[in-house]
């Protein structure tokens, strides 16, 4: 990822960290992915009373990029954001989701307000995912 895009993702994050729904835990945390194309989508974490059905930042995202009309493994990078001067790192459901919806080559990285980052390969952050070759049901391109 260059230092532009992070940078442009890193304010997308930000933003979409204002947003963030999270009375229980008082921890926002915003997200932004960009895909081949160039399009970016963002997302926040979102809590529930339930305290299971709580959305992560990560998830939100890259559920708004699907939505929104980016192919499932067309999103190259993605950026975490959360505030305070320490980096977070994404938990194993999100990294799930990201392994399945992210490309081969892409980049996650986690920032804060300080001057630390921390990055991950697809392989680094999720060594042997579960797949969808596992379900002999291919991923396939929507039509
Ligand atoms: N959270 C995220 O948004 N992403 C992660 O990868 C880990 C945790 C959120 C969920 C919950 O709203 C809050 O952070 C505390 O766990």
């Amino acid at each position: 990822m260059t230092e532009q895009i992070l940078d442009l993702l890193k304010d997308h994050a930000v933003s979409a960290a204002k947003y963030s729904y999270s009375p229980y835990s008082g921890f926002p945390v915003g997200a932004a992915v960009s895909t081949v194309n160039g399009r970016i989508f963002t997302g926040c974490n979102v809590e529930n009373a339930s305290f299971g059905l709580t959305q992560c930042a990560e998830r939100s995202a890259l559920t708004a990029a699907v939505a929104g009309g980016a192919e499932p493994g067309s999103c190259m990078a993605l950026v975490i954001y959360t505030p305070g001067q320490a980096v977070h790192s994404p938990c194993g459901a999100c990294r799930q989701v990201m392994s399945e919806l992210m490309a081969e080559n892409s980049t996650v990285v986690s920032c804060c307000d300080g001057p630390q980052t921390r990055s991950w390969s697809k392989q680094g952050y999720l060594p042997d995912p579960f797949t969808p070759d596992s379900l002999s049901l291919p991923s396939k391109p929507r039509s």
